[in-house]
């Protein structure tokens, strides 16, 4: 079946919408600025979903150096999801998936090497999600959250 969404990269008039989205769905909000600046050094994996003309869900990331998350080997690039969110009505029809693959396609033109994300401990629906795209669970990060939740750093090799 078709899906009832296309994916384009975010251009800057789609700013509102994806601050909107980011706060209805997501405690962690963000500054204007911080959404600009990651979309001017990452346009790549900066990635938006629209159904009915209307933006629904965006990826951000950011491509960082680091050691692998894997705990061997050197400094590697590694691809980090910074946030993404799908509007309630536009659940379930893959759209989150697909923003992630298009997202690790990005990661690996910027030459990355791994994708990882952080999640909270207790969204069952994200750690299923990520299982899912083959995504495993690499680290537990203490306290990670404002509200004092523990995160899980969940990581997949890019090819
Ligand atoms: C998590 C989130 C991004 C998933 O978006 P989505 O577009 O609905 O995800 P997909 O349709 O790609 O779902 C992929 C898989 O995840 C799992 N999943 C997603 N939503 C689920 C639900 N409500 N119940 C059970 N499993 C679910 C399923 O395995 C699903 O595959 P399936 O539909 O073939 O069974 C979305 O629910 C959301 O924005 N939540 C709030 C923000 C958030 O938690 N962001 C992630 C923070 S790390």
């Amino acid at each position: 079946m078709q899906q009832p969404f296309t994916l384009r990269k975010f251009v800057p008039d789609d700013l509102q919408a994806v601050m909107q989205i980011n706060r209805v769905c997501l405690p962690e909000n963000y500054t204007d600025f911080f959404f600009v600046d990651l979309h001017q050094r990452f346009p790549e994996t900066f990635i938006v979903a629209e159904e009915d003309s209307k933006v629904s869900g965006y990826i951000m990331c950011r491509i960082e150096v680091g050691l692998s998350n894997y705990g061997f080997g050197g400094l590697i690039r590694k691809g980090h999801v910074v946030s993404i969110a799908v509007m309630p009505q536009s659940r379930r029809k893959g759209m989150a998936s697909a923003l992630i693959n298009r997202a690790m396609e990005g990661m690996a033109y910027y030459k990355a090497k791994q994708c990882f994300l952080e999640v909270r401990v207790t969204n069952e629906l994200g750690i299923t999600l990520y299982k899912k795209l083959g995504f495993e669970v690499t680290r537990t990060i203490n306290g990670y959250y404002s509200d004092g939740e523990d995160a899980y750093v969940m990581t997949k090799k890019l090819a």
